[in-house]
């Protein structure tokens, strides 16, 4: 199979295999069909204008080939620690979970680079434990520290802790040495600071929010160190480009998806539940979760009306879940869909050992491949949720590659921007998020946020007659 697809599945949510109530009729896909077109030319056309950036990260040989560069310099250190948090984050985490084995960080044999760690939180807990392992292995450690702003609370945090470290322990010469900084191409603090230091650096795009960053340098550089294929990457990207550009909207796999996502909300399944039934893709759920929630939750809609609008994307791995999820997901309210990813052709397998003689029952499992096992769950849950009345979708992957998971994160991205345009909102800001992030800042003692701070005081204490 030399070009393995991503393909979208939408049987399951139609009147034919649900019903009326819950399925999708013929004439609601024609009106869906109506309202949906228009925003494929749409999108094509902000597109060309330059005002959707994300849309032409595929082609950014320029970056590919700094990202290269950078490599190929770093490629012989021993770990690589992306500190970052949020869109600088989470694809890094969903590319390594995906296309790298289980077992990478701790068998040398599977390893194809450095071990990978993505730092995305400020646990002390957590830091300490990872700061006392590292803190004799410096030398043989590249930090990457990724942010746009160079103020964001957490990554400044672990950066400046790491930079102390380095500079103790190896001296301040060797900074330049061990951080690679990724951040905008000339303002912001991170900015600043690596101009001053001698930094190697990557940009963050113009334009591109951290959460449609992925297949910028953001995500690029740990891809790369570990030994995932980039060009790939981004080939898959490009391929799935041409299909999610292509106006008739029943070929259009991300136009479709959006619209049936956009149907169940406006009829009250105001949940997405996305499951994968692998491992490796697993993060790519954690990914997704930012990008829907970041991108479509908001107050306002274009013309500056309340609506309070946004689908509340759950993330569900399967098998693991049937074990914890899936009685609330058949019995409670109807008011999710789902959205499998299932892999076609693993790339490896396990064959399922001999049942004891005390247990013939187990032998209908014995001498079976487990990807088969592990498809039957699939097949087997949603047929349980399909009997319970529930709207499946599915991505199927021919097979798992850095081709296909390209293809796969360009479909959600593109859904995402068709999603936006149903709900006629802006997608690509998140002025909620802010308010957190200076908050943070003000509690710190940040100067700049003095007034903040008295606004939050009544918070700071916790009131004891609501304290048991
Ligand atoms: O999607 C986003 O914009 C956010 O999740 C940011 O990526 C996150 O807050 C980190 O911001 P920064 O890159 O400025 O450190």
């Amino acid at each position: 199979m030399e070009k393995p697809l991503v393909k979208f599945y939408y049987k399951n949510v139609t009147e034919e295999v649900l019903g009326k109530e819950h399925g999708i009729t013929k004439s609601q896909f024609d009106e869906l069909e109506k309202k949906t077109t228009p925003f494929i030319e749409e999108l094509n056309n902000q597109r060309k204008a330059g005002k959707v950036k994300y849309r032409d990260l595929p082609y950014q040989a320029d970056t590919v080939s700094q990202v290269k560069k950078i490599a190929g310099e770093i490629k012989d250190c021993e770990n690589f620690v992306v500190l970052g948090i949020g869109g600088s984050a989470l694809g890094n985490i969903a590319l390594q979970t995906a296309l790298n084995p289980y077992m990478y960080n701790l068998d040398d044999k599977q390893r194809k680079g450095p071990r990978l760690f993505v730092l995305d939180n400020v646990d002390p807990v957590q830091m300490k434990s990872f700061l006392d392992w590292i803190g004799d292995k410096l030398d043989k450690t590249i930090f990457n520290c990724i942010s746009k702003s160079g103020r964001t609370a957490e990554t400044a945090s672990q950066f400046m802790t790491v930079c102390e470290m380095i500079e103790k322990k190896l001296g301040k010469s060797k900074l330049k040495d061990n951080v690679v900084a990724t951040t905008d191409l000339k303002a912001g603090t991170l900015r600043k600071i690596t101009d001053e230091f001698g930094f190697r650096s990557l940009e963050v795009p113009d334009g591109v929010g951290g959460r449609f960053s992925v297949l910028s340098a953001v995500g690029l550089l740990s891809a790369a160190v570990c030994g995932i294929d980039i060009d790939l990457l981004l080939a898959g990207a490009a391929d799935m480009d041409k299909r999610v550009s292509v106006a008739e909207f029943y070929k259009n796999p991300a136009a479709i998806n959006a619209a049936i996502n956009w149907h169940y909300y406006t009829r009250g399944k105001k949940i997405s539940v996305m499951m994968p039934y692998s491992y490796g893709l697993k993060d790519l759920s954690d990914w997704y979760r930012q990008l829907w929630a970041e991108s479509l939750g908001k107050t306002k809609d274009l013309s500056g009306n309340d609506i309070f609008v946004g689908p509340t994307p759950v993330k569900a791995l399967g098998a693991t879940d049937q074990h914890s999820q899936v009685q609330l997901y058949r019995e409670g309210p109807n008011d999710k869909l789902f959205t499998f990813l299932e892999v076609e052709d693993f790339s490896d397998d396990v064959i399922i050992g001999k049942s004891p003689d005390i247990a013939p029952e187990l032998a209908v499992l014995s001498g079976h491949k487990m990807s088969k096992l592990i498809n039957c769950e699939k097949i087997g849950t949603e047929y349980a949720l399909i009997a319970s009345k529930r709207p499946c979708l599915t991505v199927a992957f021919e097979k798992v590659t850095p081709y296909t998971i390209g293809q796969f994160i360009y479909l959600f991205e593109a859904t995402t921007s068709f999603a936006g345009m149903l709900f006629n909102i802006n997608t690509y800001d998140q002025p909620a998020v802010e308010l957190g992030k200076d908050a943070t800042l003000a509690l710190m003692g940040s100067s700049d946020y003095a007034q903040l701070a008295d606004k939050i005081k009544p918070f700071k204490e916790k009131d004891n007659n609501f304290l048991i």
